[in-house]
C-alpha cells in the first residue's frame, strides 16, 4: 500500500510526539511544521525511521508559506493549542480560531482528503471562558470551510510526557497544603495519550469524516479523586484546603503575573464545568475505539519518579 502523506501542526507537543511514533509504524509519512527546529528537532527526529519523518521550521501562520505543504499532503492534523494567552499574537482567538480557519481554507483549496482538528471537551458549555469560546469558534470555522473535517474533543490527556499529572505530582510533592477549587468536585474523564492517538489513527485508517467526536477515558473522576490517586501513587499525604471562589480569583490573578502561570482566571472559570461526554455527539467508544487505560494503573507506571527514594524505596531487599 502506498504510504499516505500526513502534515502535522503542533506535532512536537505531548499528543503529537505519541502520534508521530504510531503513524510512522503504520506506514504514514509525516511532515511536522514547527516554529523552532532547534529546541525540539533532535528529539522529534528519533520518533520515526528515516524516510518517514520530515521536520520543517516555518511560520505556521503564514498562509503562502504553508500552501506548498498542503499541495503535497493527503491528510492534515492540527494539534496547536495554548492554555493561556501571551501577548497580542499568542491570543486564544489567533491560535484556536484564526489559525484552524486558515488550515481549513487551505485544506479545501488543495482538496486534502482528511482534516483532523483537535479541540477540547466541554467547550460548548463553558461560554464564560475565553479559551472555550475560541475553541468553539475554531470548530465552527473549520466545519464551515471544510465540511468533511473531523473535530476531536478530548478531556484531559495524560501520559508520562504531559504537563498535567507530572506537574501535579511535583506540586503535591512540594506543597504541604493543597488548594481545592470548587471543593474538588469538578468531574473529568482523563484519557491516556496513547488511547487518544489510537482514536486518531483509527479515524485515518477508516477514513472517517464529517463528525465531532468526544474523546474520553474509561472513568469519571472528580478533581479530588484525581489528586488522591496521584498522592497515593507518590506515597504522600497532604491536607486539602477548600478555597473560596473570591480567594481563588485573587490567587489566579497573582499567578497570571508569572511567565508560565499555574492557574489563570480563565482556567478557574473553566474548572467550574464538568469535563464529561455530552452525549450529543459521537464518542471514541461509539466510533469503535473505546479507551482502555485506567488512570490509576497508568500513573503507577511513572509516578515512582516522584516518590522519596525512587522506585526501589519500598523494596525490602536491603533489610
Ligand atoms: N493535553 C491535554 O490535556 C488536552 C486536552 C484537551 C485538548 N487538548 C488540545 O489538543 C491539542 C494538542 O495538545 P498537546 O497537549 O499536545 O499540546 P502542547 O503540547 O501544549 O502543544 C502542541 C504544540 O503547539 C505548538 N504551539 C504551542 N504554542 C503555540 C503558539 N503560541 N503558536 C504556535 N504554535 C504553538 C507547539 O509546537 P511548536 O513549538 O513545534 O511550534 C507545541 O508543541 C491542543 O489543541 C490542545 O488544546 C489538549
Amino acid at each position: 500500500m502506498k504510504a499516505k502523506n500526513c502534515l502535522i501542526f503542533g506535532g512536537t507537543g505531548q499528543i503529537g510526539r505519541n502520534l508521530i511514533r504510531k503513524l510512522a509504524r503504520n506506514n504514514y509519512k509525516v511532515t511536522i511544521i514547527t516554529r523552532n527546529i532547534h529546541t525540539k528537532g533532535n528529539f522529534i527526529k528519533t520518533q520515526a525511521n528515516a524516510g518517514h519523518i520530515d521536520i520543517i521550521e516555518a511560520n505556521p501562520f503564514n498562509e503562502n508559506e504553508m500552501k506548498p505543504f498542503f499541495e503535497k499532503n493527503d491528510i492534515c492534523i492540527n494539534l496547536v493549542g495554548i492554555l493561556f494567552e501571551k501577548g497580542k499574537r499568542n491570543s486564544f482567538t489567533n491560535i484556536h480560531t484564526n489559525f484552524p480557519t486558515m488550515l481549513a481554507k487551505l485544506a479545501h483549496q488543495n482538496k486534502i482528503q482528511q482534516l483532523i482538528h483537535v479541540s477540547a471537551l466541554g467547550v460548548e458549555k463553558a461560554l464564560d471562558s475565553e479559551y472555550a469560546i475560541s475553541k468553539l469558534n475554531g470548530e465552527k470555522n473549520v466545519l464551515k470551510n471544510f465540511n468533511k473535517a473531523i473535530i476531536l474533543r478530548p478531556s484531559i490527556v495524560y501520559s508520562v510526557d504531559d504537563n498535567f499529572s507530572t506537574t501535579f505530582m511535583t506540586l503535591l510533592n512540594r506543597l504541604p497544603i493543597f488548594p481545592l477549587y470548587y471543593n474538588g468536585q469538578t468531574k473529568f474523564t482523563p484519557i491516556h495519550c496513547s488511547d487518544l492517538t489510537d482514536v486518531i489513527l483509527n479515524i485515518m485508517k477508516k477514513n472517517i469524516d464529517s463528525k465531532i467526536v468526544e474523546c474520553v477515558g474509561p472513568e469519571i473522576l472528580s478533581f479530588k479523586e484525581i489528586l488522591l490517586i496521584l498522592l497515593n501513587s507518590i506515597g504522600k499525604k497532604r491536607f486539602f484546603l477548600p478555597f473560596p471562589l473570591f480567594a481563588a480569583k485573587i490567587t489566579a490573578k497573582i499567578f497570571e503575573l508569572m511567565p508560565n502561570p499555574l492557574l489563570t482566571a480563565d482556567q478557574l472559570r473553566l474548572l467550574k464545568y464538568d469535563n464529561v461526554v455530552s452525549n450529543n455527539y459521537a464518542s471514541n467508544a461509539s466510533i469503535g475505539v473505546p479507551a482502555k487505560k485506567s488512570f490509576e494503573n497508568e500513573i503507577k507506571k511513572y509516578s515512582y519518579m516522584w516518590r522519596d527514594g525512587g522506585q526501589f524505596s519500598r523494596d525490602n531487599s536491603f533489610d
